[in-house]
């Protein structure tokens, strides 16, 4: 196989992007007060904020979408989604949701008594605010080399199981009300946990009785650096990768937006039948029936088709190499990356390439704003703006170790010569990176603030 497997697939229906000029970008900028979430979709040209829901679906997620049973209750859809969830994840129970984050909300709102802690390697943002949303407290106990964007650590996104356990003996087993792990680590660079840690983590989650959770949203991508880097699982498929990862766990919230290859969807699984009767009437609550929870019958059934197909061996072979052609690309122009690549984005040192930026004034968003400016590309920061909080008992902020411009790439969207684009543009402005100056905000809300905040060049 070439270092970098040509795609899978071949187009059969395009969507036309465009590139508008300097002056309307600036103009675009402007109005959306330098927040890249507020920019119209319409004048971005290389859309890299995220990979979720941003996907193409295939020939067959759409002819699904055709066999879409919209039954209000047992419709067949749910009943195909059924039968994939039970074959991959193994799970006694699960109930569809519309996204992620209603899975978490849901678990959150079950689960979580003020005062209480979450641990995990590290949360999304998503996961952390529906914690804190509870009165809970997320916390991260990754292990140290993920902090350094250098080091070449194979599963930079495992928990460090000594900091679990100190962490469970000082906040006591009883003040746990689940654990988690993220996988693949997307806050701190889309790294994978290897199947080692995973056994470990549950070891001591299972001794101390604290239910064990997996946030899924991009476990292809962990099942398959699994297989490309674990001693012992370069001859198991990936099915059989995930399956075993699955089978160490009591449950799981999903985003199905990413590694299910489809524009919305969620899952929750879970072992325990009466968290299970909780989950399903604060589901019917919130999101819809159990066995469509939030979604539409067509949903369920591209879901199903996606679910398999984001395990295909050939797609993630062209998925990790796409990823990392990007990123050693970005690297020959100068500009410093997460190391090894991730599995969706590649997450640029922002730190490294405006050292002149203190964390105050923000260098994630100073460069993603410069992206946009000279090539219209939308990437999202992955920093301070996301993750500086104050502290709640001295008010002082607390800053995040990393200050990182995450460009995420959505699945079977763009090609080669699009991601030679995004390269060359980087080059361009590492050339002048001195000029860049930083940002205040002129508007933050207190949770999730990335989405909506303003912000006044300095
Ligand atoms: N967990 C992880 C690891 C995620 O990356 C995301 C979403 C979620 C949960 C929440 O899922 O969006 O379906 O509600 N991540 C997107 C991103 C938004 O851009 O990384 P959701």
């Amino acid at each position: 196989m070439p270092d970098y497997p040509p795609e899978p697939f071949r187009i059969k229906v395009t969507e036309p992007i465009r590139l508008i000029s300097p002056e309307a970008r600036e103009k675009a900028l402007k109005d959306a007060g330098y927040n890249l979430f507020s920019v119209k979709a319409e004048d971005i040209f290389i859309d890299l904020l995220t990979d979720s829901g941003t996907g193409a679906m295939s020939q067959e997620q759409w002819a699904a979408i055709m066999r879409g049973d919209e039954s209000y209750a047992g419709a067949r859809s749910f009943h195909r989604l059924k039968a994939v969830v039970d074959d991959i994840f193994g799970f006694k129970f699960f109930v569809p949701t519309h996204q992620g984050r209603a899975a978490e909300n849901i678990l959150s709102a079950v689960l979580v008594k003020s005062g209480q802690y979450v641990p995990s390697n590290m949360h999304f943002d998503t996961t952390d605010a529906n914690i804190r949303a509870r009165g809970g407290r997320p916390t991260n106990l990754v292990i140290d080399e993920a902090f350094d964007p250098e080091d070449p650590h194979p599963f930079k996104g495992n928990m460090d199981t000594a900091k679990l356990i100190a962490f469970i003996q000082k906040v006591g087993a009883a003040n746990i009300p689940f654990g988690m792990v993220t996988i693949t680590n997307n806050a701190g660079g889309g790294q994978p946990v290897s199947m080692e840690n995973l056994k470990a983590i549950a070891d001591v989650y299972n001794v101390n009785k604290i239910p064990f959770f997996i946030d899924a949203a991009r476990y292809a991508e962990n099942a398959y650096f699994i297989k490309l880097r674990e001693p012992g699982y370069e001859n198991k498929s990936v099915i059989e990768i995930a399956r075993e990862m699955f089978s160490l766990a009591d449950g799981m919230t999903m985003s199905a937006k990413k590694d299910a290859i489809v524009n919305i969807g969620g899952l929750l699984c879970m072992n325990d039948e009466k968290i299970f009767e909780n989950v399903k009437n604060e589901l019917i609550l919130r999101e819809g029936f159990p066995t469509y929870g939030g979604l539409a019958g067509r949903d369920l059934d591209a879901m199903a088709v996606g679910l398999y197909e984001g395990l295909d061996e050939s797609y993630l072979g062209y998925r990790l190499g796409q990823t990392s052609y990007l990123a050693k690309r970005i690297n020959s122009a100068g500009i410093p990356t997460i190391q090894p690549p991730g599995g969706h984005a590649v997450y640029l040192d922002a730190a490294a390439v405006l050292p002149h930026i203190p964390q105050s004034e923000f260098p994630g968003q100073a460069l993603c704003v410069e992206l946009y400016r000279a090539g219209a590309i939308r990437g999202v920061e992955i920093g301070s703006v996301m993750f500086a909080y104050p502290d709640p008992v001295s008010g002082m902020m607390i800053y995040p170790k990393l200050e990182l411009l995450r460009l995420a790439i959505p699945r079977r969207t763009y090609t080669q010569s699009h991601m030679d684009y995004v390269a060359d543009t980087l080059a361009q402005i590492k050339k002048r990176a001195g000029s860049v100056r930083g940002y205040k905000f002129s508007y933050a809300p207190e949770l999730l603030r990335h989405f909506t905040a303003r912000f006044e060049p300095l």
